[in-house]
């Protein structure tokens, strides 16, 4: 079990995000506030019932449970869901940040898109750190990057760029904290593929991963507790991609 009370996920709506919200409630008893946000509110409301439902049959502790749709791209909106996030904390620090947020184009895709990108990626969770940590009494903040930053696709450049930055903030952000506050970065390789990917892509891209498949998310739980757990470790990125990184 995980000692955390006060949580919050920035992009919990994804694939990864969602299932580290659940795996977040699951894990920490005492759990007091779980915030969670997600750019599209469909699907912030879809989780916010999943919870609900979930803790209504199985926890015997009260956590109150707050989804909040926002776009972190957007400066006002942030400070907005800062001033919402300070309202539902009711004082009290947060001592869980975790950044599942994330999004990418092809370089292709005009200048604005390309701000938004490194915006979604670097600034906004970057910004939403140095805001919070210093009003942290304890805990720890997970970012995450891409395993593939060492291997970077032709095209996504601003994408790749964006996921260097954050690992590099970290550092920064874990040295300047500690030992109060640990920071680290998980960087998933390939874990899900889109609805809409043709049906061999799994054992097509499975052949070109070292250990023979496409991760699913039991390696990124397994590694978000491992890093949250262990209080001997700041500032580490932890690669969970079955080995694509290798040359
Ligand atoms: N899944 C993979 O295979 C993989 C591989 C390498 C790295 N990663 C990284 O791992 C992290 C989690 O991955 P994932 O698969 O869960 O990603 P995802 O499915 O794309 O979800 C990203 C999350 O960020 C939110 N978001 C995107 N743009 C936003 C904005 N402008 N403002 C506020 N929220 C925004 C999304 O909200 P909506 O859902 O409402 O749009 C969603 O909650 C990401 O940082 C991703 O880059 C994932």
């Amino acid at each position: 079990m995980l000692p955390f009370k006060n949580c919050v996920i920035f992009g919990a709506t994804g694939n990864i995000g969602k299932a580290i919200t659940l795996f977040i409630n699951n894990q920490c008893n005492n759990l007091e506030n779980l915030i969670f946000t997600g750019r599209t509110s469909k699907k912030v409301v879809e989780l916010q019932n999943i919870l609900n439902n979930k803790n209504s049959l199985e926890k015997l502790n009260e956590t109150k449970i707050t989804g909040i749709t926002n776009d972190l791209t957007v400066n006002s909106q942030r400070m907005e869901l800062r001033n919402r996030i300070e309202d539902h904390l009711n004082s009290k620090p947060p001592d869980l940040l975790i950044f599942p947020i994330g999004d990418h184009v092809s370089d292709k895709s005009g200048a604005e898109d390309l701000e938004k990108i490194i915006s979604t990626n670097l600034t906004a969770p970057l910004s939403e750190a140095q805001y919070w940590i210093p009003l942290m009494k304890g805990g720890s903040v997970i970012f995450f990057s891409d395993s593939m930053i060492s291997k970077p696709m032709r095209g996504y450049s601003a994408y790749y760029s964006a996921k260097s930055g954050i690992e590099t903030a970290a550092k920064i952000l874990a040295g300047e904290s500690a030992p109060k506050v640990r920071v680290n970065v998980i960087a998933p390789g390939i874990m899900n593929l889109k609805p809409t990917a043709k049906p061999d892509a799994t054992t097509r891209l499975g052949k070109q991963i070292p250990m023979g498949k496409i991760g699913g998310i039991k390696p990124i739980t397994d590694a978000l507790h491992y890093l949250l757990n262990e209080e001997y470790i700041t500032g580490i990125v932890l690669k969970i991609d079955g080995g694509s990184h290798l040359p």
